[in-house]
């Protein structure tokens, strides 16, 4: 039985380059790229992956054009209204992470109904990243951490993890990126100290389910070793 990654988390890179290459406006990509979410999403359901992250909107992405940020607004409304119920039926669990007061009350009432509406449900996490930085998540820990006036020696790892997003789910195992650059753009900081990197030139309105594929079946013969030896992962002597 081939190893699955349990969580997924995707940065969805290049849907300005697909819509140059169409001589197109990058409008045009993004709305591709938000019908690629599909067949994300349809993967991880087939694949029985427990969480799917998904970089949808940067902190840094608010210093794009106006006329860009105010596209991607659009179509994150545009989804909210339109797939969520659906999402929902199918018993997908919604979760927005990132800095909620950037968006407009809007979007973030249909935020809140979107969670409210799934928070039963457990056949995939469906996690969107809005307004998000890593940066950003580890200060928003920190400050909640401290909030709780802790004594010096109660700042550990494993408290300052329990306000981190996502910190009822396990970390993400793959990290897939589109697009063809291989960096992680403040995602997951935190999170990710473990995870595995797969990037790949296509361009994410292209993503297909055999490109998936390729990133989990190439993601089945890495060897995890969390700062151990080999020889400790199989269980040999040293
Ligand atoms: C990066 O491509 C993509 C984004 C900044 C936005 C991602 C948004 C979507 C895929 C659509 C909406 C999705 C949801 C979940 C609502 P880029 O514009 O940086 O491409 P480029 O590097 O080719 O210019």
């Amino acid at each position: 039985m081939p190893l699955l990654p349990q969580h997924i988390a995707v940065i969805m890179d290049g849907n300005g380059r697909w819509a140059a290459q169409r001589g197109s406006v990058r409008s045009i990509g993004h709305r591709a790229g938000a019908k690629a979410v599909q067949v994300a999403i349809e993967f991880c359901l087939e694949q029985h992956i427990g969480s799917l992250t998904l970089f949808a909107f940067s902190s840094e992405n608010w210093n794009r054009p106006p006329e860009e940020v105010s596209t991607l607004m659009k179509l994150f409304l545009r989804m909210l209204d339109t797939e969520i119920e659906e999402l929902h039926r199918r018993g997908v669990r919604i979760r927005f992470i990132g800095q909620r007061s950037d968006f407009a009350p809007e979007i973030r009432e249909k935020m809140a109904w979107a969670e409210a509406l799934s928070a039963g449900n457990s056949t995939l996490n469906l996690n969107i990243a809005g307004s998000y930085g890593g940066r950003w998540d580890i200060v928003n820990a920190c400050r909640a951490l401290l909030a709780t006036a802790p004594a010096a020696e109660d700042i550990t790892e494993a408290a300052l993890g329990r306000f981190m997003a996502l910190a009822d789910q396990p970390e993400p195992d793959l990290l897939i990126r589109t697009g063809g650059d291989c960096r992680i753009s403040n995602f997951l900081l935190w999170q990710m100290a473990y995870t595995e990197f797969w990037f790949t030139p296509t361009l994410w309105p292209d993503i297909t389910r055999e490109v998936l594929l390729q990133a989990v079946s190439d993601f089945a013969g890495r060897e995890r070793r969390f700062g151990l030896t080999s020889a400790q992962v199989h269980g040999e002597q040293a």
